[in-house]
């Protein structure tokens, strides 16, 4: 027995080695010494800025410095790998925010804390997050341009959308909405035979599958991820790294900026908007989901190091839906998305990494629960009515900020919640489902803390809800953008920070309001529009001529 392991046990060995081997650091472009002025500065290597720094360096006769705060995202395999993304979390490349204790919501968590990772890395949260590709509605652009952001409609930024991408779907390529040969690779995330259940059984209960970043949003949608030949396609990756070699561009990383005197007094930090999810596990009589064994069996390291296929290429979340509440209004964006998760849900991965900061009490619960799901659906509450604010703490630029986003203060945003729930439930009772078994499973033992009210009621779901919904990570808008004369406005539409010359905002805190999507597509898409906007270039006119009636 034990020899016949033995060719397989060397050839991982050897697999492993050659793949560290050629992905050695290449780091040399970041220990050039720096020049005492530059054109730009660009401060932060994320979603971006490492957009940024790529687009202001294509004119050779600009001189860039790009500031990082954190550290090389090479030699490290959880980089690459995109299944790892959950090992990075509370790392030394993860800033490790805690929210204030949450009035509202967050009740389950340790100090009623919510945790946010955040990117400390080349790539910044490009590098931390779940890769998955979302725009976001044509409605959140337009809405935007309606309320001041003059030159942000849809139509505006669908050409900087197309211009960044290298889509690599061909179901979808031709549909004249994707981007062929820009900087961001964009594939399709399927792994499991979950994807393809998931998508009959939306089928059944009357959602068309759709390109949820082409003509129309609303419906199933395969997933679209920042992934490329099996590796996680960060900015870093796809964005600095091509490009690092330039001689107008310096890049210092483990270099903090700390310049901050007020200059202006403006509503930074306000307006703070981000999304929640509530998970709902599911028990079925297929074992499809992603476990750890299935995710670090030799057939699978050998699968992801010699093809860059299987299990280890997905952050397994392979498909999502959008539709609308009750009360949301269909001609206008969703306001429920669901995320499919292809997963076993396995407690003992979820005390270990413990991502929603889950208190002990709660943690005990989970474990002692038994819960056998070997599906996991997550209603997503995406345009929030409740809004949060960041503070300096102190004056020391090393200081965490004071966190406080007042997650589901306005009970509305509960009821959306409660309805994407039941979506969900409406998705376990189709026929497709049921073939397989498929019941949700019960959450009461889970939530000792609801368990006094009627299972499955209303109330039932908002105790739930309140104890642990937990963030999407898409914290934005605390700079947001809008006319000169708005009050709640940080920034003017060509992102420039009102009454301070020589110096833009250009990342997610921008965003006039919550976009309907994942926020690393748009804050891409924000990094490619404002790079024009600064160099004074047009460099989508072919792309808009192509997209004006779209
Ligand atoms: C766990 C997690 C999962 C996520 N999953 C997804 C997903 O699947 N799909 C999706 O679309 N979005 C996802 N997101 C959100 C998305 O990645 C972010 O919205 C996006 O990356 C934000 O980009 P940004 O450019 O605004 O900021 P960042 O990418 O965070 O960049 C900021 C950069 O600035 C650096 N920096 C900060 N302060 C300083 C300083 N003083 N000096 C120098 N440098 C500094 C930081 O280190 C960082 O590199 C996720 C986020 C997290 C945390
Ligand atoms: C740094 O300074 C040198 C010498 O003046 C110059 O040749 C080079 O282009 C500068 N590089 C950048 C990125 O500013
Ligand atoms: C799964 O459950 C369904 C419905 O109860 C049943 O018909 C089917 O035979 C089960 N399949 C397996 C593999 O147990």
């Amino acid at each position: 027995m034990c020899f016949s392991w033995m060719p397989i046990a060397v050839l991982v060995i050897a697999v492993i080695a050659g793949y560290v081997y050629f992905n050695k650091p290449s780091d040399i472009y970041l220990s050039r010494p720096l020049n005492s002025t530059y054109d730009y500065i660009v401060v932060g290597a994320g979603s971006a800025g490492a957009v940024v720094a790529n687009r202001l360096s294509e004119d050779k006769d600009t001189s860039v410095l790009l500031v990082e705060a954190g550290g090389s995202e090479l030699g490290i395999l959880e980089f690459e790998i995109p299944a790892g993304f959950i090992a990075l979390q509370r790392t030394e490349r993860d800033w490790e925010y805690y929210t204030e204790p949450q009035k509202y919501a967050s009740r389950s968590m340790k100090e009623k804390r919510s945790y946010w990772p955040r990117g400390r890395v080349l790539g910044g949260t490009s590098n931390l997050n779940n890769m998955v590709y979302i725009r976001g509605s044509r409605h959140d652009f337009d809405h935007w341009e309606k309320e001041g952001c003059n030159g942000w409609s849809y139509k505006d930024v669908l050409p900087y959308f197309i211009k960044a991408e290298d889509f690599q779907m061909d179901e979808y390529a031709d549909s004249g909405y994707h981007g062929k040969g820009g900087y961001q690779t964009v594939s399709e995330s399927q792994v499991t035979e979950l994807r393809d259940i998931y998508m009959a059984a939306s089928e059944e209960a009357g959602y068309k599958t759709v390109d949820c970043n082409g003509e129309n949003m609303i419906g199933f949608c395969k997933m679209q991820s920042s992934i490329r030949n099996g590796q996680r396609w960060s900015t870093a990756k796809a964005y600095l790294r091509p490009v690092m070699e330039r001689e107008n561009l310096h890049i210092s990383i483990n270099s903090i900026v700390t310049k901050i005197p007020v200059h202006a007094d403006l509503p930074v930090g306000s307006n703070l908007q981000d999304h929640m999810f509530c998970g709902l596990p599911i028990y079925a009589n297929v074992s499809y989901g992603i476990d750890i064994i299935k995710a670090t069996s030799i057939k699978t390291l050998l699968q992801y190091f010699l093809f860059g296929k299987g299990y280890l290429t997905s952050s397994a979340l392979e498909a999502t839906l959008y539709t609308h509440s009750s009360k949301g209004d269909k001609s206008f964006y969703p306001d429920i998305q669901l995320h499919f998760l292809s997963i076993s849900f396995d407690p003992n991965m979820a005390k270990k990494y413990n991502p929603n900061n889950l208190d002990d009490e709660s943690i005990e619960n989970m474990i002692n629960s038994n819960i056998d799901a070997s599906m996991v659906i997550l209603p997503t509450l995406i345009h929030p009515k409740s809004r949060g604010e960041i503070r300096l703490k102190s004056t020391d630029p090393f200081d965490h900020p004071a966190i406080d986003p007042h997650y589901l203060e306005q009970k509305e945003d509960v009821n959306v919640l409660i309805e994407g729930i039941r979506v969900a439930q409406k998705l376990v009772k189709t026929k497709v489902l049921e073939k397989y078994g498929a019941k949700e499973v019960n959450l009461i033992a889970l939530n000792p803390k609801c368990s006094h009210l009627k299972y499955d009621s209303d109330a039932f779901w908002e105790c739930g809800i309140r104890n642990a919904a937990q963030t999407v990570y898409h914290p934005t808008s605390t700079c947001r953008m809008g006319a000169a004369n708005d009050p709640t406005a940080v920034v003017d539409s060509q992102l420039r920070v009102k009454g301070i010359a020589g110096l833009r905002v250009v990342d997610a805190s921008v965003m006039r309001n919550i976009p309907s999507g994942n926020t690393n597509a748009p804050s891409i898409m924000i990094g490619e529009k404002a790079s024009d906007m600064i160099r004074g270039k047009d460099t989508v006119a072919d792309i808009r001529a192509k997209t004006k009636n779209f």
